[in-house]
This record gives structure tokens, sequence and C-alpha cells, in this order.
């Protein structure tokens, strides 16, 4: 089964390429629901864009006819008994919003978030990015702005600073119990 941190990366790019500054990734495991938010303030989508966009035939991608990000997204979670909700606003900005029964048969597991948060970081685009988890509580929060704060000039995409971000990821995910979503 496809692994939800895939789609969390291909949701997140999508807000990469609408210009967004900051791009933060919710991820909260409790009571039973696994609920998992992006969100944006890239370009937004009109109202009429907005009621097409779950359609793979909707995209404006000049590479090819269908999108895929979105469906794909809302089918895992659809499939996990789960419900999956779309806001956007032009020029304001995006948030896509996916939850999964925890327990359900059909839900994909987490899978390597730690990849995921350095895929996006190692992009080198200009977004900031803030990774959210919490399970039963118990989180914690990375957020590349405090992080290029400590670095004192040295850039976040620099191999090194990527290795040091995904190894104290990883750490934290075992400390809280996320590896095991
Ligand atoms: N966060 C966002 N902000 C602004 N527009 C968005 C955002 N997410 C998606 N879109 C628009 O919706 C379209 C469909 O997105 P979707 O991820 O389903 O497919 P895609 O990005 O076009 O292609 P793929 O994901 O398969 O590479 C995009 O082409 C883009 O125009
Ligand atoms: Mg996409």
């Amino acid at each position: 089964m496809r692994e939800i941190a895939l789609n969390i990366l291909d949701i997140a790019e999508n807000s990469v390429k609408a210009g967004a500054d900051l791009i933060r990734v919710t991820v909260h495991a409790e009571h039973g629901m696994l609920t998992v938010v992006i969100s944006d303030d890239g370009c937004g989508m009109d109202e009429e864009f907005l009621k097409r966009v779950t359609d793979p035939f909707t995209t404006t991608r000049t590479t090819r006819k269908v999108g895929m990000g979105i469906p794909l997204f809302k089918m895992a979670a659809e499939m996990a008994g789960g419900e999956f909700s779309l806001t956007s606003e032009k020029g304001v900005g995006t948030t896509v919003k996916a939850t999964f029964v925890l327990d359900h048969i059909d839900r994909a597991p987490l899978g390597d978030m730690a990849d995921t948060v350095v895929a996006l970081i190692g992009g080198g685009g200009k977004a900031d990015f803030v990774f959210d988890i919490a399970v039963d509580g118990k989180g914690f929060v990375f957020d590349t702005r405090e992080l290029a704060a400590e670095l004192d000039g040295v850039p976040v995409t620099e191999p090194d600073v990527l290795v040091f971000v995904r190894d104290m990821i990883k750490e934290n995910m075992i400390d809280i119990g996320g590896e095991k979503l």
C-alpha cells in the first residue's frame, strides 16, 4: 500500500508550486483517527477551479493532462473510512485535510515522514516548512525558520544539514511512537 507520507509530499509540492512562503504539515493521531492537514499561503484557487480540483482531469500542468496528487490523497482517506476536504481562497492560500480511521484495514501506513520533510526542504524553494506531529498528545514541531536561525547563515539545503534533519526527525518519531503509525 502506498505510504501516506508520499501523498503528503505530493500535496506539499502543490503548495511549493503555488508560490507559498510558509507550508504547514500537521499529522495528529488520537481517538482512533489520523488527521493530516497541509496548509499554505500560496496563490490559492478560485471557486470555479476548486469545484473541479478533485477530478483527475483538472490540472494546470502543461506536461500532461491529468493531475493525480489531490484525487489520490482523497481516495486514500475515503478508502480508510476517513474524509477529505479542501478549502482555498484565491490570493490567500489553501488547506487540504484528510482523516483516516487508524485501525482500518485499508489504511496505508504513514511511512517515512523524515524523508518527506527532507525532500521538501532539499527542493531548494523559498518556502519555509513547519512539521507538527503528535501521537496521543505527545509530539514535536520542526520549523525551518528556527533551524535557519540556529545555522547562522549556512543554507538549510546543505547536504550535511539535510542528513541532520532526517536523523533528528527519525529519532523524534521513534520517541513519540510516530514511526509505528
Ligand atoms: N495548494 C495549491 N495552491 C494552488 N493551486 C493548487 C494547489 N494544489 C493544487 N492546485 C491546483 O490544482 C491542480 C491539481 O492538483 P493535483 O495535485 O491533483 O495535480 P497536479 O499537481 O496538476 O499534478 P500531479 O500532482 O499529478 O503532479 C494543480 O495543477 C494546481 O493548479
Ligand atoms: Mg500535484
